[in-house]
């Protein structure tokens, strides 16, 4: 891409430190400047249209430019455009979006704790499970287990959680409390031999093994993804949470679902913890909660989690902890009316409907001789990537074909070599197919230009 001088692409690259890119490499060739955004669909500042086949991260559940979500933002704009939830204070929004999450909650859960990002969440439920050791007495009980390839977060203990190396690469992460069990993904982390359902076991056993060896006593909480998104979709094998939440109960380590992707539909359910059947402590939302349309998370907390906390502020005399926007009212708003949405267009029944079509599609990919492995579940799935002449770079492959999908209209993303999928979840059974025929396409000229 040429950066004409002046151009918004060269004042882009002359004044914008930008996430998850190659600082030099976009001083080179700039960035895609989008413009605007309709249903499925984003255009460039050239007029160029993409199917947006990530919802932007993962997140814009009911599509761009839905205009019940601009009316609800202005209508609160209007009336109260910002207030607090700190000492003894509150606002409309916040309560109902609150007790409306309460209400939703697959398994019962007690408080929302307001936040502005998935790190926010989960950075908050770490705070929240160390003081509630403190709390109970326990004050030796604060290491943290995640898993290798899991995703959770960019700020100094969310970025310990994630377990991708380039997230603690010269940032001196992760923190020593935080430590990391098998990744569940079967086809690199099985050893010879071993079958899916033994491997889902085996990845219990690391867990109960890594507990023993540090201490049972020591262990809070296990932070998980139901199914693992940036680390590059990572779907469980079939007996691997049935394995590994008696560990977390053996132990009475805390567990934490991080539903910040898996949050609102996307597996075919409103949460992944129904698909997975599983019963957390505390849940972090954050993305299709409001479309991304305002930024803003919950973190959902149930009584045993609760209780101590409570008794902690009273001792201390307060909860030291709070964010300005937390439970902003504007995207409090935004939330309520996107989840009203969401159910009013029984948006996961429509998911469901059309999952098969789109995990269809997804599986059809492997036709390409470039493809090693598909993965998905709803609408979220990616495609392995392969091929000997780029085996020594991870990830050019994947750089390669994600510009093969932007040339051919198509937005998707790689994480190294797979490509993911996760589209709105207003996408429609033909606008399915129109996708996976882009990446059909784009797929054959990557392999034909190899
Ligand atoms: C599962 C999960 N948790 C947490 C986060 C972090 O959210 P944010 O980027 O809003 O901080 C993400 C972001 O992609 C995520 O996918």
């Amino acid at each position: 891409m040429a950066q004409l001088p002046n151009s918004l692409e060269a004042r882009d690259s002359a004044f914008q430190l930008h996430s998850y890119a190659d600082a030099r490499r976009q001083e080179e060739t700039g960035a895609l400047v989008i413009d605007k955004g309709d249903g499925i669909y984003v255009e460039d500042i050239n007029g160029k249209r993409y199917i947006e086949g990530m919802a932007g991260l993962w997140s814009v559940a009911v599509g761009f430019g839905e205009k019940r979500l601009v009316e609800a933002a202005v209508r609160q704009m209007e009336k109260l455009p910002y207030y607090h939830t700190f000492t003894y204070k509150t606002h409309g929004p916040s309560i109902e979006l609150a007790e409306k999450l309460v209400e939703m909650a697959p398994v019962p859960m007690s408080k929302v704790y307001f936040t502005n990002s998935g790190s926010e969440a989960n950075d908050t439920a770490i705070k929240l499970i160390w003081y509630r050791s403190n709390a109970l007495g326990q004050p030796e009980r604060k290491k943290i287990i995640s898993r290798m390839r899991g995703y959770h977060g960019v700020t100094i203990a969310s970025a310990s959680l994630t377990g991708l190396p380039n997230n603690h690469r010269s940032f001196d992460l992760p923190l020593p409390q935080i430590l990391h069990t098998t990744s569940p993904h079967y086809r690199t982390m099985k050893k010879e031999g071993e079958s899916e359902a033994d491997f889902a076991k085996r990845c219990a056993q690391d867990l109960e093994d890594l507990i023993l060896a540090e201490g049972p006593e020591t262990i809070a909480a296990f932070f998980a993804e139901p199914v693992m998104g940036a680390g590059g979709v990572v779907v469980p094998p079939d007996g691997y949470w049935e394995a590994v939440q008696p560990v977390l109960k053996k132990y009475d380590i805390l567990f934490v679902a991080d539903e910040v992707i898996c949050g609102f539909g996307r597996t075919g359910n409103m949460f992944g913890t129904q698909t997975y059947n599983l019963q957390p402590d505390m849940m972090t939302l954050s993305k299709a909660l409001s479309s991304s349309y305002q930024p803003i998370s919950a973190l959902l907390i149930n009584d045993k989690v609760y209780q101590p906390i409570a008794d902690e502020s009273h001792k201390i005399g307060v909860l030291g902890h709070g964010y300005t926007a937390s439970g902003h009212p504007v995207a409090a708003a935004v939330a309520l009316e996107n989840l009203k949405i969401i159910e009013e267009r029984d948006l996961v029944g429509h998911v469901k409907a059309i999952a098969p079509t789109f995990q269809k599609r997804l599986a059809g990919l492997a036709e390409n001789p470039l493809v090693i492995e598909t993965r998905g579940i709803g609408l979220i799935g990616a495609v392995e990537l392969t091929h000997e002449a780029l085996a020594a770079t991870p990830g050019a492959l994947g750089a390669k074909t994600n510009a093969m999908f932007h040339e051919k209209g198509l937005i998707s993303r790689n994480m190294l070599d797979a490509m993911a999928f996760c589209p709105p979840l207003i996408i429609t059974e033909a606008q399915v197919n129109e996708m996976f025929d882009i990446a059909e396409a784009g797929l054959k000229a990557v392999q034909d230009s190899m």
